[in-house]
C-alpha cells in the first residue's frame, strides 16, 4: 500500500515542485543523490573510483513536455561528458528517453539520443545506458535502443524482472550480443502484465541473469549487468559464475548511490566489477519518491532528519 501510495505520489508535478525547493526534504533526499551541480556529481564519482568502483552519471529529470527542455536535457548529458572526460573518471551516463522528448515524440527522442551518442564516441568511447521507465515505454524504448544500436554497438538498456515479457526480451538481447543491466524494477504495474509477488520478481531476475550470462550470449558479445542491491541476488550470481566458470570479468554488479555502500566495497575487495548510479540534478523528486518506496523504513529515516531540522 505504502508503496504504491509512494509511487503515485512520484507523479505529482505540484508536489514535486513544492518538495524540491524545500531545503528540509533535501535533507532527507541527499543521501541518495550526489549533488544538484555538474561539479558535485564529479566529486562523488571521484570519491567512488578511488575506492576502485566505475560509476554512471544520471543527470535528474523525465516526462519532460517542450523540445527546450528535451534540448536542455541533451545538453546535460554532453557537459556531463565533458566533465568525465575532463576529470579523468571512470565513468558512462545512464539517461531516459522521456526526459529527451519522448513524450512529444520518438523522432524527437532518437534525435537527440544519437546526439548524445555521438559525442560519447568521441575519442575514448564513454558507455551510455538507456534506462527503462513505466511499461507504456518499454516497447518505444526497445524500439529506439536496437535502431541506434547499428551505429552505437556499445549503447546499453535495462530490462525489468517483473514484467511477464521481460524473458522474451532478454533472449532476443542476448543473441544481438548486447549489454544489459537486470533490475527488478520501480514503477506501478498491474498484474495482467506484471508479477506482483517478491518471490515472482526475484526468481524472474535470477532467471534473467543467467539468460543473459549463457555461453552462447556471452559468445554473442552479451554483457550481463546486475543492479540491485539484493544480497541473495548478489550471492546467486557469485555462486552461478564460479560453478560455470565464468569470470569475473564478463559481468558487473551495479547499485545505485547511497544505498548499500558497505556490500559495493565488499565487491570490489573480493574483485569483482562495480559500477554505482550517480543522480544530480534539481529535478530530483521523482527518482527519490522511487527510492522511498522500494524501501518503507526510509520514509522514517526522511521524517526523523526532518524532525531533527525542525529542533534546530
Ligand atoms: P530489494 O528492493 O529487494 O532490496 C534489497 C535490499 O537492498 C534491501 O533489503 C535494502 O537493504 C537495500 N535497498 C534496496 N532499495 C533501497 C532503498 N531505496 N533504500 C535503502 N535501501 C535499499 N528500475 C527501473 O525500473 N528502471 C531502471 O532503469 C533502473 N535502473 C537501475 C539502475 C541501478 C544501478 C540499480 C541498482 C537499480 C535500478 N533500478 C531501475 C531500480 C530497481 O528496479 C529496483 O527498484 C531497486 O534496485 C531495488 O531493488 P533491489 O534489487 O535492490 O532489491
Amino acid at each position: 500500500m505504502l508503496r504504491s501510495g509512494l509511487i503515485a505520489l512520484s507523479r505529482s508535478r505540484w508536489l514535486g515542485r513544492f518538495i524540491s525547493k524545500n531545503p528540509v526534504a533535501w535533507r532527507g533526499a541527499s543521501r541518495f543523490i550526489a549533488g544538484e551541480t555538474i561539479d558535485e556529481a564529479v566529486a562523488a564519482v571521484r570519491e567512488l573510483n578511488a575506492s576502485g568502483m566505475d560509476a554512471t552519471l544520471d543527470f535528474l529529470g523525465e516526462n519532460v513536455n517542450s523540445r527546450a527542455a528535451a534540448q536542455a536535457t541533451s545538453e546535460a548529458y554532453t557537459e556531463a561528458l565533458d566533465a568525465i572526460r575532463a576529470n579523468d573518471l571512470r565513468s558512462g551516463i545512464s539517461l531516459k528517453l522521456t526526459a529527451l522528448g519522448l513524450d512529444l515524440s520518438e523522432d524527437v527522442a532518437t534525435q537527440l539520443l544519437r546526439g548524445v551518442l555521438e559525442h560519447a564516441a568521441a575519442g575514448e568511447s564513454l558507455p551510455v545506458t538507456i534506462d527503462m521507465e513505466g511499461s507504456a515505454y518499454t516497447d518505444a524504448t526497445l524500439r529506439i535502443f536496437r535502431a541506434v544500436r547499428a551505429d552505437h554497438p556499445h549503447v546499453g538498456t535495462v530490462i525489468q524482472s517483473y514484467l511477464h515479457r521481460s524473458a522474451a526480451d532478454v533472449q532476443a538481447l542476448a543473441r544481438m550480443g548486447a549489454r544489459v543491466r537486470l533490475v527488478k524494477g520501480a514503477y506501478l504495474e498491474p498484474p495482467e502484465i506484471a508479477f506482483q509477488e517478491r518471490e515472482e520478481v526475484d526468481a524472474e531476475l535470477v532467471r534473467l541473469i543467467g539468460m543473459m550470462l549463457a555461453a552462447p550470449a556471452r559468445a554473442a558479445g552479451a554483457f550481463a549487468e546486475v543492479g540491485s542491491h539484493d544480497e541473495t541476488i548478489i550471492e546467486w550470481t557469485r555462486e552461478h559464475a564460479l560453478q560455470h566458470s565464468i569470470p569475473s570479468e564478463a559481468f558487473e554488479f551495479q547499485m545505485l548511490y547511497g544505498i548499500r555502500r558497505d556490500l559495493q566495497r565488499a565487491l570490489v575487495e573480493d574483485g569483482y566489477r562495480v559500477r554505482t548510479y550517480v543522480p544530480y540534478g534539481t529535478e530530483w523528486y521523482p527518482y527519490f519518491m522511487r527510492r522511498l518506496a522500494e524501501r518503507p523504513e526510509n520514509v522514517g529515516f526522511v521524517i526523523r532528519s526532518v524532525l531533527s531540522e525542525g529542533r534546530g
